[in-house]
Parts: C-alpha cells; structure tokens; sequence
C-alpha cells in the first residue's frame, strides 16, 4: 500500500518527537511493504516565522493532497508573552482544524501497567481505566463570533455558538465508538448555565432513542471533572464540546501518567490529522529529552484510521509497552533512580523492536 503522508514538525520539541515518529513509520512500511511518501510543511510560529501565516497556503495544499497529515506541536513563548500579537502561532493549528473540517478529536485515555505507579492517583481506581474523549473541534468558544475587545480596550469577550448539526454528527459519532466498546456514552455539558449546553442535552437526548443499546449519562463539567479522577473507570466514551474537551483530556493525561504519552487523532470532512496532545514545551527543544512516545502513538492511531492497518498500528503499540516494560524511556517516565533515556535513543530502540519482531 502507498501512504502519502503530510508531516507538519510544528516548534518547540515538534521536530524531534517527529523524527521518531517519522523513523518507527519507516521501520514499519518496510516490514509489512507498504510505500511511504512524505513531504513536511510548515505550521506555528516557524510558519510565522519564514512566511507571516501561521498556516501557509502550501501546508493546506499539501494537507489536501494526503491521505493524511501527522502534527507535531505547536506554540512558542515569543507570542505567549505578548497578548498583543495580531498573529498567534496556534492560530495555524485553528485555521488548520476549520479549514480540513476536523470537527472530532478523539483522545483514547488508557493506562499502561509499567506507568501506573507514576500517576498521582491511586493504583487501584486507574488500574485498567480505558476510556475515548471524544472532543468537539471546530464549534464553541475557539470560533464563535464575535470574540475580541471593546473600543477602549477595557473589556473583552468571546462567544460560545453550537448549531444542532454540529451537535448531532459529533454525538453521532460517540455513540458509533460506544457500539464497539463497553457502550455507554457519557454527555458532558454545562447544561444547568449555559444556553449551548441546553441544546446539547436535548440534542444528545433525542439521539440516544436510536442506540436503546447504549446507557447515556449526563454530566456537568464541574462534576465531570472530578469524576474522571476518581472513578475513570466509570468511563467508557465521553463526549464534549470543544473547551470542555480541551480541560478534561490534559486531566486525563494525569491517569495515563505522562502529558506525554496522549495521542490523538481528529477526523472529519477532509484529511485526518494525528497529533499528540501536549504542547510544544519550547523550553525542552533542541535538547533531546522530551517522550516521543505520544507521537509514536499518533502515528499507530493514524495507520489504523486512515488506512485501516490493524496489524501496523498493533505492533507500534506494542513496541512502545515493551519499551515501557524495558524502562528505556525519557526523563518524565523513568522511574526514581533509574537511568533516563534521549528521546533519540528512545527512538532507536522502537525502531530496533519493529524491525525484529
Ligand atoms: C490542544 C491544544 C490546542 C487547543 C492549542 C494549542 C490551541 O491545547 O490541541 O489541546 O487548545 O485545542
Ligand atoms: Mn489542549
């Protein structure tokens, strides 16, 4: 099979996590014969940077062309600290979401054995949680309009819109993943303030009579919240608008043990995207430490997804358990007082396993 890929490294440690990625993707092609194309483009600030749009022309043209597009990260301190800047570096990633019609962002929180002891959370109530955040991606507050600032400057707003077509196709879509799994959905809203949240419910409501399979719960975010940490396991898919998704994934990377173990992959009307959670941690490039792992994983959720390889995206899995078991791993998830590895390291060894097994 040929797979043409569009690879966006992003800023920060974007470009190292990819160089993983990009060599465990090589090792797999080769093994199973599959033909691997790729170009890289531009995205963030780098694209700020060398052509002052965030997300350039070229690197949606190419987006368009694949089959799909592998994200690293994005974010730099440079716009951070200046709330001023008329053009932001994630802006690119906004524009890219909208743009390619991503409207799901699907976020597997699972655990992995060797990792649990690194969470903060007890043992026994993570142990086995396995559960699908099913993330709005291009509604809510991110695009409302109007969003910006008053004449004088002194105050400023940001909307929160949600059309019952946007609703529908995103819960739609976790009761589909429901029927394959455990089959409940949990609905996660702020349905007791907000108006947004109120369609949502009565939305989600009149769905849930076509899967009488599936159990639906209802949730508040507040209650959501804390929820998530201390039953996970009372999870099976969760699905959420887009800011509500956003806050609760980056707390369920607390059970998985690691920011940097969550991928991701968000589907919709043109080519899919895969990309890790985390940000671009600008303060670790260039270094060689951060945990390449969550891209690694993006790279198996994208062979799965986009080109229905079930064997490729197993045996990427695999690689990175058995890299866990083996305790070859980056600073974040080494255990107290054993040895850390180069994110470069880390790669070699995935790339060393694929290749023999
Ligand atoms: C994410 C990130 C982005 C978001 C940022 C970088 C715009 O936090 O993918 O979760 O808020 O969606
Ligand atoms: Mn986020």
């Amino acid at each position: 099979m040929k797979l043409k890929i569009a690879v966006l490294p992003g800023d920060g440690i974007g470009p190292e996590i990819m160089n993983v990625a990009l060599d465990v993707l090589k090792a797999v092609c080769e093994k199973y014969n599959h033909e691997l194309e790729y170009k890289t483009a531009l995205v963030g600030a780098c694209a700020i940077d060398a052509t002052g749009n965030p997300y350039p022309e070229e690197t949606h043209q190419l987006c368009m062309e694949s089959d799909a597009v592998l994200f690293g990260a994005t974010g730099s301190p440079k716009y951070d600290n200046d709330p001023t800047a008329k053009v932001r570096p994630e802006q690119g990633l906004l524009a890219m979401r909208k743009r390619l019609g991503l409207y799901a962002n699907i976020r597997p929180v699972t655990t992995f054995k060797s990792l649990v002891k690194k969470s903060p959370l007890r043992t026994d109530l993570i142990d086995g949680a396995d559960f699908m955040c099913i993330r709005e991606l291009t509604g809510g507050m991110y695009f409302g309009r109007p969003q910006g600032r008053s004449e004088d400057g002194k105050t400023a707003y940001d909307t929160c819109v949600y059309s019952t077509y946007e609703i529908e196709r995103i819960v739609r879509l976790a009761y589909e993943f429901a029927l394959k799994r455990r089959k409940k959905v949990t609905v996660v809203d702020k349905a007791n303030v907000l108006a947004t949240s109120r369609l949502w419910r009565q939305v989600s409501k009149e769905i849930a009579k076509d899967y009488p399979d599936v159990t639906t719960e209802f949730l508040f975010v507040d209650n959501a919240a804390m929820r998530i940490i201390q039953w996970p396991k009372d999870f099976d898919v969760l699905v959420t608008e887009n800011m509500f998704g956003d806050i609760l994934t980056d707390e369920g990377s607390v059970i998985t043990g690691s920011l940097g173990m969550l991928p991701s992959a968000s589907i919709g009307e043109h080519t899919s995207v895969f990309e890790p959670i985390h940000g671009s941690w600008p303060q670790a490039a260039g270094k060689d430490i951060a945990n390449p792992l969550a891209t690694v994983l993006s790279a198996a959720m994208m062979l799965e997804y986009a080109f229905n390889l079930k064997d490729e995206a197993l045996l990427i899995r695999e690689a990175v358990e058995a890299s866990l078991s083996a305790k070859f791993v980056t600073g974040d998830i080494a255990e107290q007082g054993e040895p850390s590895y180069k994110t470069s390291e880390v790669g070699k060894w995935l790339v060393d396993y694929v290749s023999k097994h």
